[in-house]
C-alpha cells in the first residue's frame, strides 16, 4: 500500500514510518520542518511538507494513499482545546478525502482519559457529560465516521509509550527527579499506569491499517497497570536517591503539569485487540525497559 503518515517525524509516527517500510509498503510521511524532512527522506519514505493546518496538503496527501495513519498532535498543555479542535479539523479532512471509498485512516486518541480508576477495554468510550478533556472530540469524530460506514479506526496507546530515545513522561519524571533530589510517586503510588514499547505499538499501527475493520478500537498496550510507586522506586534506585510519597494536594507544585498525569489510575487491558489482530506484544515492559539504563544516560529532558 501507499501510506501517507502525519506525524511522521514523532516518537511513535517514525516507528511506523520504519515499521511499513519494513513490510514492503510505500510511505508519505508529513513533515512541516527542513529538520523533519530530511530525517523523514532518511528513511526512505517519501516526504509531504505541511503542517496540521494545512488542510489542502493533508486532503492531497490522504486522497493520494491507499490509507492514512494519522499520529501528529499539538502537545501542548497549554492550549489543549486548540490541540483538540486542530486534530478533528484534520481527522474530517484526511477522512473527507477517503470518502467513497474502502481506503482505511487509523487515528489516534490514548487510553489514559477514557475511564480512569478501572481497567479501560476497547468496548469503553469517554462519556462526554463528564467534563472530560477535550481530546474525547476525536474519539467521538472516529464513532460518527464509523456509523457512516467511513473506514476510521482508533488506536489508543498506553499513558508511556517508552523505549530507547523515549521524550514523552518518563524522561520528565526523571528530571523532576533529579531537580528535586527525590523520585516521587503521588499517596501511596498505587495508581497504575499502562505502557507499551513504541515498537510494539508501531506494529500495532500497521496491522490495524492492514486489518482494521470500521470503527475498530485497539489498544496499544503491553502493561495493563504499573503501580507508580514502581516506577518511582526504580527511578529512584538509578539515580541513588530516594523513592518518596507526595501528597495529592502537593503533586501540582511537586512535578509541575506531570502531577496529573501521575496521579492518574488509568490501567487497560489489550485482550480484545490481541484478538482481534493476533498482535502480541514482545518487546520489554516499562520496568524492564527503564532498568536497562538507557533512561539515565540520555540528556535530561525541560519539563514545560
Ligand atoms: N508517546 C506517548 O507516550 C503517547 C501516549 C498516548 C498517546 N500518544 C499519542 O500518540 C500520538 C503520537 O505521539 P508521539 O509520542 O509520537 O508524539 P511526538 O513525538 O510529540 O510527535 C508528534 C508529531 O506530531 C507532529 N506535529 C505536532 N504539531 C504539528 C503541527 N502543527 N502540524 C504538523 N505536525 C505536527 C510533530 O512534528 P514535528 O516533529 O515537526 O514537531 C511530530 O511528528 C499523539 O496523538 C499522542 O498524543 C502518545
Amino acid at each position: 500500500m501507499r501510506v501517507f503518515v502525519t506525524g511522521a517525524t514523532g516518537w511513535i509516527g517514525s516507528a511506523v514510518v520504519t515499521e511499513l517500510l519494513d513490510a514492503g509498503h510505500d510511505v508519505v510521511g508529513l513533515a512541516r520542518s527542513d529538520q523533519g524532512a530530511a530525517a523523514v527522506a532518511a528513511t526512505g519514505a517519501e516526504v509531504l511538507r505541511g503542517s496540521l493546518d494545512d488542510l489542502d496538503v493533508l486532503g492531497s496527501g490522504a486522497a493520494a494513499a491507499d490509507g492514512v495513519i494519522h499520529t501528529a498532535y499539538i502537545h501542548d498543555f497549554s492550549q489543549m482545546e486548540h490541540a483538540a479542535q486542530a486534530d478533528l479539523g484534520a481527522i474530517e479532512t484526511l477522512a473527507g478525502a477517503l470518502e467513497g471509498s474502502d481506503r482505511p485512516l487509523v487515528v489516534t486518541t490514548g487510553t489514559a482519559l477514557i475511564k480512569p480508576g478501572s481497567v479501560v477495554t476497547e468496548e469503553d468510550s469517554p462519556d462526554p457529560a463528564a467534563g472530560a478533556h477535550p481530546r474525547i472530540t476525536t474519539e467521538l469524530a472516529v464513532k460518527a465516521l464509523a456509523a457512516e460506514g467511513r473506514h476510521v479506526s482508533v488506536v489508543r496507546p498506553g499513558a508511556s509509550v517508552h523505549g530507547e530515545g523515549d521524550h514523552g513522561f518518563v524522561p520528565v519524571l526523571i528530571d523532576v527527579a533529579r531537580r528535586t533530589g527525590v523520585s516521587g510517586y503521588v499517596g501511596d503510588g498505587s495508581n497504575r499506569w499502562p505502557a507499551v514499547h513504541r515498537f510494539d505499538a508501531a506494529h500495532l499501527y500497521r496491522l490495524a491499517l492492514e486489518q482494521a475493520p470500521v470503527g475498530g478500537v485497539f489498544h496499544a498496550i503491553g502493561d495493563e497497570g504499573v503501580p507508580t510507586r514502581d516506577i518511582a522506586e526504580l527511578i529512584g534506585r538509578h539515580l541513588d536517591i530516594p523513592a518518596v510519597s507526595i501528597a495529592p494536594e502537593n503533586a501540582a507544585e511537586h512535578f509541575g503539569w506531570i502531577g496529573m498525569f501521575f496521579a492518574l489510575d488509568a490501567p487497560a487491558s489489550s485482550a480484545l485487540t490481541q484478538q482481534r489482530l493476533g498482535w502480541t506484544p514482545t518487546r520489554p515492559g516499562l520496568l524492564e525497559d527503564l532498568d536497562q539504563g538507557h533512561y539515565f544516560q540520555a540528556a535530561p529532558v525541560t519539563a514545560s
